[in-house]
């Protein structure tokens, strides 16, 4: 198998381009290594450490929507798994456009190429965002999802539109949209939570914690989230289908900060803030038709989930 993966130095896409290299899959590695929304160093590390422990990994600085750079990476290739993407609620608000671009423009391009290839599957990153605060939980794949609560929410719903109704033309295509639940773990993005949080508590800094602390989300460890994007290439079905990856188990902020006070063995400094514009108030997966589907379910417990942020913070300080 040879799999062409966007964005395969981010957060996700090492964890996934791991995984996928460790089983013996061939990986092709696309990314822009912007700056955006978090420095490019992060992005190099990465990239370096691929490198390092799989010499075979090809790694090539490309734009999703840069169509004549992007169609012979495709060639040859079994399937695209498209986790390129602008990541992150509040920054959408300043740049909608660039966002938009990105993030649905360029789902479009890699699923085009995808198809002109002749590659059988198009396996892509979605979010929980796409189902704002309007959708009863826990959230289904059937809701609706109209109502997004941010450009990155919409950019992120229009991807899946787009891309759902070309499925209605490339029937026989699995095109795949995986709505990631609040995803952590090593080498989180580092303006993200958790990792946030833990580099703060260790420091001895406060933390930032937005309104009173009810804020519940459903935060789902980055080696379930790399198994369920495994499970999603080898099995999800022809046609367009979407499918939530959280834990299904979701915590208020205030556990959050409690269960990382353990993991950290220190007490956090709090500074409350006003929730920003775009964060919905919960975030909560039913993971039923991920289990039935792809006979995938997460493993990992909050509590050990933050000790793993715990040793890669204290080893990357
Ligand atoms: N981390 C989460 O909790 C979470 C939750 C829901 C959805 N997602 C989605 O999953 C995907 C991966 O998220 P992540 O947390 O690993 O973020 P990330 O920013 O670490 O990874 C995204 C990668 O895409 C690359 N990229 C951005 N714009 C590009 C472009 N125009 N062309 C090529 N490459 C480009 C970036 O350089 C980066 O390496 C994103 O699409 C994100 O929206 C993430």
């Amino acid at each position: 198998m040879r799999w062409l993966v966007t964005g395969g130095v981010g957060f996700i896409g090492y964890h996934v381009s791991r995984a996928l290299l460790t089983r013996g899959d061939e990986v092709s590695i696309a990314d822009d290594f912007s700056d955006a929304p978090y420095p490019r160093a992060e992005k190099l590390r990465n990239e370096r450490d691929l490198r390092a422990e799989f010499p075979s990994v090809t790694i090539a600085r490309a734009c999703v929507t840069d169509r004549e750079a992007m169609a012979p990476l495709v060639a040859g290739c079994h399937g695209v798994l498209h986790l390129a993407g602008l990541a992150g609620v509040r920054p959408s608000f300043r740049e909608p456009a660039r966002y938009s671009r990105v993030n649905i423009e360029g789902s479009a391009t890699m699923l085009e190429l995808a198809r002109a290839a002749g590659c059988n599957r198009f396996v892509f990153a979605s979010s929980s965002s796409v189902y704002g605060n309007s959708t009863p939980l826990p959230a289904r794949e059937d809701a609706p999802c109209v109502v997004p609560e941010s450009p990155y929410a919409a950019s992120k719903r229009a991807a899946e539109l787009v891309t759902a109704a070309i499925g209605q033309i490339a029937r026989e295509m699995p095109i795949t949209a995986l709505r990631f639940f609040t995803v952590y773990g090593p080498r989180q993005r580092p303006e993200m939570a958790i990792t946030l949080f833990m580099r703060a508590v260790l420091a001895g800094r406060p933390i930032t914690l937005f309104g009173d602390g009810s804020m519940r989300r459903d935060f789902t460890h980055v080696s379930d989230i790399a198994a369920g994007v495994l499970a999603a290439m080898d099995r999800a079905p022809a046609g367009f289908r979407a499918y939530n990856l959280g834990s299904g188990a979701p915590v208020t902020l205030r556990e959050l900060v409690d269960q990382l006070e353990r993991a950290a063995s220190r007490r956090a400094v709090i500074e409350p803030a006003n929730v920003p514009a775009g964060d919905v108030d919960a975030t909560f997966a039913d993971i039923s038709r991920a289990r039935d589907e792809l006979g995938w379910t997460p493993k990992v417990a909050l509590a050990d989930g933050l000790e793993t942020v715990r040793d890669w913070v204290s080893a990357h300080p």
